[in-house]
């Protein structure tokens, strides 16, 4: 039984995220989605919040679950006994940092990170320019699904 790990901040969850997690599960027999803290970013959405967004924009996907973690990813993977982490690469901008990241979990896990190139019309996307352009009132809709949408909506109305 292959697992795949798929971590990350998700403030909120993109159509970039969600194309990576669709393909991702046609890979592996279970993907795992876990939304997790960074230290260098605060978030808009709580952890429990972004763990609901989740659910919701993946509840049509079988073999794709969801469990908000708080701690040190590798010890997650280890707990869980992941395959693999698997993480989308944007840009060339992303790969030193997602580097760094993959050789360090490497080091303390022996866990294997898988870098997916995400779909070049979601390559420009990001949950920072998202919660950007709904800051300040702008259409997100070809951006996330309309769920997260809504939330957005609803955090940033003035
Ligand atoms: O979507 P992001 O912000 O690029 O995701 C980064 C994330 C949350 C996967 C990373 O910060 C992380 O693994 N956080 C958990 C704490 C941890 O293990 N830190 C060391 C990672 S090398």
């Amino acid at each position: 039984m292959s697992t795949a790990l798929i971590p990350g901040s998700f403030d909120p969850v993109t159509y970039g995220h969600l194309d990576i997690i669709e393909r991702t599960a046609h890979l592996f027999d279970d993907v795992l989605v876990a939304p997790m803290d960074n230290a260098a970013k605060a978030t808009v959405f709580s952890l429990a919040e972004r763990q609901d967004m989740l659910e919701d924009v993946t509840a049509d996907l079988a073999n794709v679950s969801i469990e908000a973690f708080k701690g040190l990813l590798v010890g997650f993977a280890v707990e869980r006994g992941v395959s693999a982490i698997v993480k989308g690469l944007r840009a060339v901008s992303d790969f030193d940092y997602e580097l760094q990241m993959a050789q360090l979990n490497y080091r303390l896990s022996g866990i294997e990170t898988f870098f997916m190139p995400t779909t070049p019309q979601h390559s420009f996307l990001s949950s920072s320019l998202v919660r950007e352009v709904a800051r300040y009132g702008g259409d997100v809709s070809s951006m996330v699904p309309a769920t997260v949408a809504q939330r957005l909506a609803t955090r940033f109305a003035p």
